[in-house]
């Protein structure tokens, strides 16, 4: 096995990404980096400030005004986003932050800013990174590049279950709507649309549940080590 590499897991909303990477990245002893929480981050502060997050001048002023930290090897092992010093990890994971992140993410000086932030983690260690452009866009040259990916009606379904398990349920049809309309603004942007690299290996789990799913990618990444 390599020293040092990098994987990449892109897909939609919902697939199991960041589920998946986190169980991959402790099985490997590797650093799971979830590019969609800085996104996230911007988001909120958009959010918070009552910016709409389309308006590009507004979002763009924000950028460096903005403390971002990303905190890896804590106590749980788990990345965490701090805004300003404050562990904002939680409140970035409200559902009305998901459409921000995705409006805040279209804008290309938003995508500029965070490239180099990502590009450094993978220099440093090796890493597990999730998120939409990172086999095509960040990290061209990933070791392993995963496409995950389920059809929308699956990803809602269970979507629906994480907010009713959260206490904060929501109808199905507006889970999938969202989950559709996510999936059509990070598919159709100018820059960086989500897209499996050529180069990715391409897994549907909407027939997998999550142990089978986690052996299927362990293999496909063992495979290729
Ligand atoms: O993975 P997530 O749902 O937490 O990501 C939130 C949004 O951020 C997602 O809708 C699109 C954007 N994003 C992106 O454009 N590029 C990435 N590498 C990660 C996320």
């Amino acid at each position: 096995m390599k020293e040092h590499y990098a994987i990449a897991i892109d897909g939609p909303s919902g697939a199991g990404k960041s589920t998946l990477a986190k169980a991959i990245a402790a099985e490997l002893k590797i650093t799971y980096v979830d590019t969609g929480a800085i996104y996230r981050t911007i988001g909120y502060v958009a959010w918070q400030r009552g910016i709409a997050p389309e308006d590009e001048a507004a979002v763009l002023s924000l950028l460096p005004q903005l403390e971002i930290g990303i905190a890896h090897g804590g106590e749980d092992g788990l990345q965490h986003m701090l805004l300003d010093g404050e562990d904002i990890t939680d409140q970035i994971r409200l559902p009305q932050i998901s459409m921000y992140a995705s409006a805040v993410s279209a804008i290309p000086g938003v995508r500029d800013y965070l490239l180099e932030t990502q590009r450094t983690f993978a220099r440093r260690q090796s890493v597990i990174m999730d998120g939409r452009d990172i086999g095509t866009v960040v990290l061209p040259d990933a070791d392993i590049k995963i496409y995950l990916t389920a059809l929308p009606e699956i990803r809602a379904q269970r979507r629906f279950l994480e907010l009713e398990q959260r206490g904060t349920p929501k109808p199905f049809e507006e889970v999938l709507a969202e989950i559709i309309e996510r999936d059509y603004n990070d598919m159709h942007r100018d820059v960086a649309p989500l897209r499996a690299a050529e180069d990715a290996v391409v897994i549907d789990t909407s027939e997998l549940d999550f142990e089978q799913s986690r052996e299927l990618l362990l293999k496909t990444i063992e495979e290729r080590l």
